[in-house]
């Protein structure tokens, strides 16, 4: 169940699940992840470009091309068959394009006014990607993380454990999904993903903003690049 190196569930978790992707993050978080990707958006307003980070089937591209049309938005993950997905879903956007690239090895050429990454965080070495993202990233320019995190209020993490120990057996109904829910929650038990972060940002003289969202069961932390 437990993995030495996060990056190791990386092709395991989304080899061959890009298909069912929508539908699954949808309902396995009650609609929520349209409701904490509405609140990495009110961060955005008048940037001129944006790389969004495992952009996975595009749902969070699509939003941020909704909001600033005016923007040129790249859209990067390191699996193929989810950039495959985002691509044949945004074709009609001609302001959107795509990279496969591993976002710890970064290397795109040029600079952004601001950086997204949703459910990206706890996969990476902080260190590694927040110093990519800062050679990435415009003067006065965003850095905006999210990813789940486990809720410390003792009711809340009741809940959330009874929730997963559910998805752990219809994961024994959806077969592309079982190492999902079942690794998935030992990945968010264990990582200390915001206050990693949060340091690294820190250390690297980003000034930093954290947000709690729906009972502390993911969080946004900005960290923007000071002129
Ligand atoms: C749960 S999906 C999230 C997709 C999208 N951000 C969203 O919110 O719907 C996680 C994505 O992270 C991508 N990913 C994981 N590690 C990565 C890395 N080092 N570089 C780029 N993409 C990565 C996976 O391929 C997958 O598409």
């Amino acid at each position: 169940m437990s993995s030495e190196n996060p990056k190791d569930l990386v092709p395991m978790f989304f080899t061959n699940t890009a298909k069912s992707y929508d539908k699954i993050v949808y309902w396995t978080t009650f609609g929520k992840d349209n409701v904490w990707k509405n609140k990495i958006l009110e961060h955005l307003s008048t940037e001129k470009t944006v790389l969004d980070l495992a952009c996975g089937t595009g749902i969070l591209t699509k939003q941020i091309a909704d909001k600033i049309p005016q923007a040129k938005i790249i859209g990067l993950d390191i699996t193929e068959n989810y950039i495959e997905k985002a691509k044949e879903k945004l074709k009609s956007y001609q302001n959107i394009s795509f990279v496969n690239q591993d976002a710890e090895k970064l290397n795109l050429g040029k600079k952004f006014d601001c950086i997204t990454a949703s459910y990206l965080p706890k996969y990476c070495i902080s260190d590694v990607l927040v110093k990519n993202c800062i050679a990435h990233l415009n003067n006065g320019g965003k850095i905006i993380l999210h990813d789940f995190t486990y809720p410390k209020n003792k009711f809340v993490r009741k809940m959330w454990n009874f929730y997963f120990n559910i998805l752990y057996l219809v994961g024994f109904f959806v077969p592309n999904w079982k190492k999902v829910f079942v690794s998935l929650p030992y990945l968010i038990r264990t990582t200390d993903w915001i206050t990693a972060y949060e340091n690294t940002m820190k250390n690297n003289g980003l000034k930093v903003y954290k947000q709690d969202l729906t009972f502390g069961t993911s969080s946004i932390i900005v960290g923007t690049k000071i002129i």
